[in-house]
This record gives C-alpha cells, structure tokens and sequence, in this order.
C-alpha cells in the first residue's frame, strides 16, 4: 500500500471517530473524573400522617416571611437576613407603630413593587404573646395552639387564621423589595400549603417531641 493511501486511511478512521489506540494494552486507564451532581433523595414523609402534615406546615409558619412580623422584641424585623426594621420603627402600643410612625404611614393594603414597601390588609406586628423568632418548630406550634398567648383561638380558628388571613397569605405573594429584587417565597406553594393545614388539624394536630 502507498504511503500516502495509509494516511487517507487514517484521516478517514479519525474523521469517523474511530479512534485507533497505539499504546495497546500498555496504557494505563486515566482516573475517571466525574461530575455527576447528586440530587439527595427526597426526605420520606413522617409515618403519621398528622406529624407529615405539620411537617409540611411548618415549612411556611417558621419561614422568615412570617417571623419577620412575628419577633420576640418590639421591632418588626426585614429582608432575607431578618435584619431590624430601618427607621426605628417600634410596636407602639398596639402593634401598629408609634403616634410618630404608623405602619400604615408606609405601609398600604397591598405591595408598593415601585418603592418596594410591602403591603396587605391591617398590616401591623403580631402581639409579643406570638413573637416566634429563635423558637424552634415544636415551640411555635405550642405557642401558635397556647389559648393564653394566642388570642384565645380554639384549633379550628388558629386553621382559618393559618389558610385565610391576608397577612398569612401575603407571604406567597411578598413583592419586590426596595432593589426591584423578589422577596424569597416560602419553600412549599399556597395550595400544599393550605392543604397541609387542613390534614394536620383533621389529624389531630399533633405536635411531634422535637
Ligand atoms: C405584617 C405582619 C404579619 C405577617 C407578615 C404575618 N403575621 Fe401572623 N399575625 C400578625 C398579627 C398582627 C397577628 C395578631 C392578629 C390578631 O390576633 O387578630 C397575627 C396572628 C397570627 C396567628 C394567630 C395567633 C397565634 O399565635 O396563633 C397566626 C397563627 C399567625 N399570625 C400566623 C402567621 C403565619 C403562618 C404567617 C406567614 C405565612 C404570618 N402570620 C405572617 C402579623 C403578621
Ligand atoms: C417609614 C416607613 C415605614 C414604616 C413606618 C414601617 N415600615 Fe415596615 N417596611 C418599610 C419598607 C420600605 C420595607 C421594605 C424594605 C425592603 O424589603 O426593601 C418594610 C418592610 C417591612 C417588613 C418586612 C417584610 C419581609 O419579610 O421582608 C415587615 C415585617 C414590616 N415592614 C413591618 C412593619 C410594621 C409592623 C410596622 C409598624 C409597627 C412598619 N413596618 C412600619 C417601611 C416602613
């Protein structure tokens, strides 16, 4: 065979990827690098269907959206990092700000997208009785169902409260913050949500030991 007929072969071979291994079973396999991203599987719902709920549940009542109106001082807190509310705003006597400074001074029915000031209905900050801030699930929950801290509420008007309430509600739709930047949702849409809140109290509304 002509020399140069060999080498159209090869160009050929190569053109079709056929890659020809001259180091034969001297080479040595390279290490192989792999990037395969694994997802965890997702977590297996508790046994008890009342305990899966409010599992479900807390999700959205222990998310930032909430708690940010929710705190353990007199100050509503703001933003992703759940930092104190700017301009010294405080709860006033009853929740609703100062006589200087009204939430409702700032704050209207619905979300101002323009100057990034969130809104709903009766905006103001929940009672020191239901400050949830730093509380872990278990003790939201025996707080949320406690009749002395809770507005004296039985079971089923906390679940009215948890799946109708404009200011519970607005945490699905939160806006845009003061950068035209969205505000985090909480992990779990309104709909699984509402439909979680409805099988935990049709359950029983266990509250799991931590
Ligand atoms: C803008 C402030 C604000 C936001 C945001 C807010 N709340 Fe509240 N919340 C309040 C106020 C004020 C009350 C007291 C109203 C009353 O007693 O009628 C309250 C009361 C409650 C109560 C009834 C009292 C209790 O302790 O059981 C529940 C339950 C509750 N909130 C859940 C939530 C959940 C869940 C979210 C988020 C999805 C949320 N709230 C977001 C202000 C807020
Ligand atoms: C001087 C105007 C002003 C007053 C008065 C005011 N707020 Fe705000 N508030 C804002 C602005 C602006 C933001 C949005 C900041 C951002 O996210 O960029 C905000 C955000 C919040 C948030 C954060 C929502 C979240 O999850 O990030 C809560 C809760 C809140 N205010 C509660 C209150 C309460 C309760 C009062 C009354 C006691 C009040 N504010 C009074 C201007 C005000």
């Amino acid at each position: 065979m002509k020399k140069t007929h060999l080498i159209t072969i090869v160009a050929l071979l190569l053109l079709l990827g056929i890659g020809i291994n001259f180091n034969g079973a001297t080479a040595k396999k390279a290490p192989v690098k792999t990037n395969i991203v694994t997802t965890p599987p997702p977590p297996v719902p508790h046994p008890d269907p009342s305990i899966a709920a409010f599992q479900e549940m807390m999700k959205v009542v222990a998310h930032k959206r909430c708690v940010n109106c929710h705190p353990a001082g007199d100050r509503p807190h703001q933003g992703e990092d759940s930092h104190v509310h700017n301009f010294g705003v405080q709860r006033g006597e009853d929740g609703h700000g100062t006589v200087a400074l009204k939430c409702s001074t700032c704050h209207q029915k619905e979300n101002n997208d323009f100057s990034g000031v969130p809104g709903a209905p009766h905006w103001h900050l929940a009672p020191r009785s239901m400050g949830w801030e730093g509380l872990s699930h278990r003790e939201i929950a025996l707080a949320m169902t406690d009749t002395e801290k809770n507005g004296g509420r039985s079971i089923e008007e906390i679940a009215k409260h948890l799946t109708e309430d404009p200011l519970v509600l607005w945490a699905f739709e939160p806006g845009l913050n003061h950068e035209g930047v969205p505000r985090e949702k909480p992990p779990i849409s309104k709909e699984a949500y509402i439909e979680a809140v409805k099988k935990w109290v049709e359950t029983g509304a266990k509250i799991p030991e931590e």
